[in-house]
């Protein structure tokens, strides 16, 4: 059986079921990650998601640090939002790989309704695994809450960092965890039933603090590892309270809302594990090939 079917079969069925869009178009408002909100703003009340997105990707673009015209590659760019947001906001070429071509077609359609023009966003259908660039012609690569889908780690930050110029920026947006066999039973529990259901099948290598050595081992230099878990977790709890009161609370579910049980278990799951047991951490990990 080749990679693709058998590493990759957790991942490409989580993505491909059509419930799954519905979910990111709907409660994630199309693009495919949390919001943030800066801690000192205060009134959860007041949360929006869409601002929350938005501030996300402006991490994402500061973290870059890239000038205008520069060539990024959006490893696992799902519907094309941060790749748009980047061209938008950072004047930068953006070339976004996914697996899946479903989210690769709506990419297309949603920066040509965007009017980005020709050439300033790509998007081609592949695995981040095996990119079909030469080596040298990135100045940034980034992931945006995909990587621990990779199974095969190494393989694909070697990837990242062939295609990289000497002195490109590697950025990250990734959550870590501790190790499994620490967690209490059942956040254990909790935390195994999400990584299987979702195909997070490297995330068992990303516990706390670990990130520098992985990156080192690759070759990477200057990394830094920042934990903005605090102003994620008002996306996470209202995640949760949707959730409860959707799925859980008799009598709520809106007519036609179908469950989507995956997304349920994980929005039920991660809100109480991370703001109560602080297991688990959202990070903007990155770091330069050197010059
Ligand atoms: C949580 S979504 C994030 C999408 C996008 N980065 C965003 O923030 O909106 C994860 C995406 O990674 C893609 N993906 C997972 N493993 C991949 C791989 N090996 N190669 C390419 N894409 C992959 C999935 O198809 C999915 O679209």
């Amino acid at each position: 059986m080749s990679r693709t079917t058998e590493q990759m079969s957790g991942v490409l069925s989580y993505y491909k079921t059509p419930k799954k869009d519905s979910y990111y178009c709907g409660k994630l408002m199309g693009a495919c990650h949390f919001g943030y909100m800066k801690p000192s703003l205060g009134d959860w009340e007041q949360f929006n998601p869409l601002e929350a997105q938005h501030n996300m990707r402006e991490l994402l673009r500061e973290s870059l640090a890239l000038p205008r015209g520069a060539c990024v590659l959006d490893a696992g760019s799902g519907y094309g939002v941060v790749a748009e947001h980047l061209r938008r906001y950072g004047g930068y070429n953006v070339y976004g790989i996914d697996l899946n071509q479903g989210r690769v077609s709506i990419a297309d359609k949603y920066a040509r309704a965007r009017k980005s023009p020709d050439g300033s966003t790509n998007f081609i259908v592949g695995d981040y695994g095996r990119i079909p660039f030469l080596a040298d012609s990135m100045h940034g690569v980034f992931t945006c809450e995909t990587l621990c889908h990779a199974p095969y780690l190494e393989e694909v930050l070697g990837e990242f960092y062939r295609v990289l110029r000497p002195g490109g920026r590697l950025v990250l947006h990734e959550y870590t965890i501790p190790p499994l066999e620490e967690m209490n039973p059942l956040a254990q529990a909790i935390a195994k039933a999400m990584i299987k259901r979702t195909g997070m099948s490297s995330i068992h290598r990303f516990t706390h603090g670990a990130f520098p050595d992985i990156l080192s081992g690759i070759g990477f230099r200057n990394i830094d590892v920042r934990d903005i878990t605090e102003g994620v977790i008002p996306h996470w709890r209202m995640l949760f309270w949707q959730a409860v009161a959707e799925n859980v609370l008799p009598g709520k579910r809106l007519p036609g809302s179908e469950i989507n049980l995956t997304n349920t278990l994980a929005s039920l799951g991660i809100y109480p594990t991370a703001d109560l047991w602080n297991l688990w951490r959202y990070n903007i990990v990155s770091a330069e090939k050197p010059g």
